[in-house]
């Protein structure tokens, strides 16, 4: 078959990705598929995967967790790739940013210096080379008074600095992929739109694509081209943000938006769906013990990811 227009822009492709600690399935069978240049949200509660997913796209998963299946990136299979072409690929093609930067920054290393360190390891810049572009960068990502910054250690900045100051250190090896997990849950609310409007910016300046992971779907849905439902472990609905936001069809999805706050009637407490997702049927549907729709065919079988209309793909015996 030749390869039509879709598929010699896409960038990063999954097919049936699992991670599995003992006996324990965490992952079970993800398959998403990201073009160039766009971004591409993850959302579902805790525990449904998402930060495993993205640290399998980084060869971070840690022991003793076992991947499978399947991950091209850039037509390469990732799956199987050895720590030192990890070293190449990670911070280089594909780089990531945490919920706490603190993890992600080195402590004991100027700020400066980690940034220009990915820039000489990743783009073969000379040091001189890489401490003038370090200055550019920072001023990028919104931090003023960059030379004091860059010779600032992380703690001697504000969480959102450190914020800033990881995302200029993920972009110094001018990925072709962000991975942003959560990067804005544990800032306030005012910081956490500048990130969002900042990271919005940079991916259309750099034309890189992203993977915007987050347990909040008010957010995805502000930066998102596509969105991915997770629930443990499995992508249940998946389709372009404003289809997915305005004709949701799986009940986990219908349930995600009907627990948003709405602006014109805030509530002191936001909803949840009622359960959680450790309660799990031994056959057929895993959100069953928790869907208003159940019915007897949702425990025969695992419902499997359909499409319902083009690019539009929901795991639900209704759908
Ligand atoms: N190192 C590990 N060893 C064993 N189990 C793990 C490990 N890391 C994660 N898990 C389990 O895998 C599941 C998915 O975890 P993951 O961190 O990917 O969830 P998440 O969707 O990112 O959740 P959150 O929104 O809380 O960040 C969880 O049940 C978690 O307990
Ligand atoms: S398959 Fe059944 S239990 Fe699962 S989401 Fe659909 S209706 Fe609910
Ligand atoms: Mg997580």
């Amino acid at each position: 078959m030749l390869p039509t227009a879709a598929t010699t822009q896409t960038l990063l492709a999954t097919e049936d990705l699992r991670i599995r600690f003992g006996a324990r399935e965490v992952v079970a069978g993800v398959g998403l598929e990201l073009a160039k240049g766009r971004t591409l949200g993850v959302v579902g509660e805790s525990g449904s995967g998402k930060t495993l997913t993205a640290l399998a796209m980084l060869g971070l998963v840690p022991a003793p967790g076992m991947v499978s299946g399947s991950m091209r990136f850039e037509g390469q299979e990732l799956l199987g790739l050895e720590e030192p072409d990890w070293r190449r690929v990670r911070g280089g093609r594909i780089a990531m940013v945490f919920q706490e930067p603190m993890t992600a920054l080195n402590p004991t290393m100027r700020v400066g210096r980690q940034i220009a360190e990915a820039m000489v390891l990743h783009l073969g810049k000379s040091w001189h080379e890489a401490d003038i572009e370090v200055l550019r960068l920072l001023d990028a990502v919104g931090i003023a008074d960059a030379p004091a910054r860059a010779r600032a250690y992380p703690h001697e900045l504000s969480g959102g600095m450190r914020q800033r100051a990881m995302i200029a250190a993920a972009l110094a090896g001018r990925p072709g992929l962000l991975v942003a997990d959560e990067p804005t849950t544990a800032l306030d609310v005012t910081i956490q739109a500048q990130i969002l409007d900042l990271l919005a910016d940079l991916r259309a300046q750099t034309g890189m694509a992203m993977i915007f992971i987050s347990h909040n779907l008010a957010v995805v849905g502000e930066i998102a081209d596509e969105i991915a439902v997770m629930y443990a472990g499995r992508i249940v609905e998946r389709a372009s943000a404003e289809r997915l936001l305005s004709s949701p069809r799986h009940p986990y999805t219908q349930g995600l938006i009907a627990t948003l706050p709405n602006p014109e009637h805030r509530t002191e407490r936001l909803a949840t769906i009622p359960g959680h997702a450790g309660d799990r049927p031994a056959t057929g549907c895993r959100f069953a013990p928790r869907c208003g729709r159940a019915e007897e065919a949702c425990l025969a079988v695992e419902p499997a990811l359909i499409s319902v209309s083009a690019g539009h793909d929901v795991a639900c015996v209704l759908a």
